[in-house]
């Protein structure tokens, strides 16, 4: 059997190459305020797996996705092992954009920040007098460039992003930005309307998308799940303050409440942490986690 050794490690996930394609491993790994925790959180490299997968299942009509399979049995056969069942996608190698598309959709974290200070957030102009967690009027969008290693990522402007393809890809740049934009605001729009049917509020997420060999935009990465976007329970919102985070609430709670913890958790806030994951999917797609 052909061994694999992960191309990358990030925080929570692992990156294996596999010739044309790639798998993406989501580990059981949790991350809170920047800092991975001692605990595993059995099952949510599962869910959100299975998260993304429900989501490019969802838009596949608005735009292609690199997702090829979720089934080990697609997979060579190292991925064939307990560790890899259910958490595993294998994707189509893109070549990626170096743009992160953001978009929110309610004012919250670095963006509410900055909007009390100067009114705008990544240089967009708000209306005056919005709350805390407050809805917008439409949501925006606000691209950054992936930062190396260690570094912050830092926002640009809409303006920027096209310099920064059209260096890549001259005569392009524009095509591609507004690609981004446009993909990036439509997808967001759709699939919140839906979470919030499903009671659940996505305030704002991150997207990334690739070139396929024909020159084509394909969504990549990981789509919609708690990891690259902000849920809040739908039920209880309420701007004016900050929101519970739909799936890391108690971690963040126990947390702060035990500053001396060395980010070991109790049994019991793991437990509820595994049901929150495991509630968020079921709200989502309406069937329990297999
Ligand atoms: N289909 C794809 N083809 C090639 N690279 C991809 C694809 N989908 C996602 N990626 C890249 O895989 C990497 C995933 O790494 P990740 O664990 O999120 O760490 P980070 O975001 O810190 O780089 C990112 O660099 C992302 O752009
Ligand atoms: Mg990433």
């Amino acid at each position: 059997m052909k061994e694999f050794k992960p191309i990358k490690e990030g925080k929570v996930r692992e990156i294996y190459d596999n010739g044309d394609s790639l798998i993406m491993v989501a580990t059981d790994r949790i991350s809170a305020f920047d800092v991975i925790l001692k605990n595993k959180v059995t099952k949510k490299g599962t869910v959100l797996t299975q998260m993304s997968r429900f989501w490019f299942d969802y838009t596949k009509d608005i735009l292609p996705n690199h997702m090829i399979s979720t089934d080990v049995r697609d997979m060579p056969e190292f991925f064939r092992q307990p560790q890899f069942d259910g958490n595993s996608m294998l994707c189509k190698k893109l070549t990626m954009l170096p743009i992160e598309c953001i978009v929110r959709g309610y004012i919250t974290g670095s963006g509410w920040a900055s909007y009390q200070k100067t009114g705008l957030v990544c240089g967009i102009k708000l209306p005056a007098g919005l709350k805390e967690c407050d809805k917008l009027p439409e949501p925006i969008y606000t691209p950054s460039t992936k930062a190396e290693i260690g570094d912050h990522d830092e926002n640009i402007s809409y303006e920027k992003s096209i310099d920064v393809l059209e260096k890549l890809y001259p005569g392009h740049g524009e095509y591609y930005a507004n690609c981004l934009k446009t993909y990036t605001l439509k997808l967001y729009t759709e699939c919140a309307e839906y979470a919030l049917s499903r009671g659940i509020i996505i305030a704002d997420t991150k997207f990334e998308f690739g070139l396929d060999e024909n020159g084509n935009v394909v969504l990549g990465d990981e789509m919609l799940t708690p990891d690259s976007s902000r849920f809040w329970p739908a039920e209880g919102y309420e701007p004016g303050h900050s929101q519970p985070s739909f799936d890391k609430q108690f971690v963040r709670d126990w947390l702060k409440a035990n500053p001396d913890s060395d980010y070991n958790l109790p049994q019991d806030v793991i437990d509820k942490t595994i049901a929150k994951y495991k509630e968020a999917y079921k709200l989502l797609t309406g069937s329990d986690l297999k």
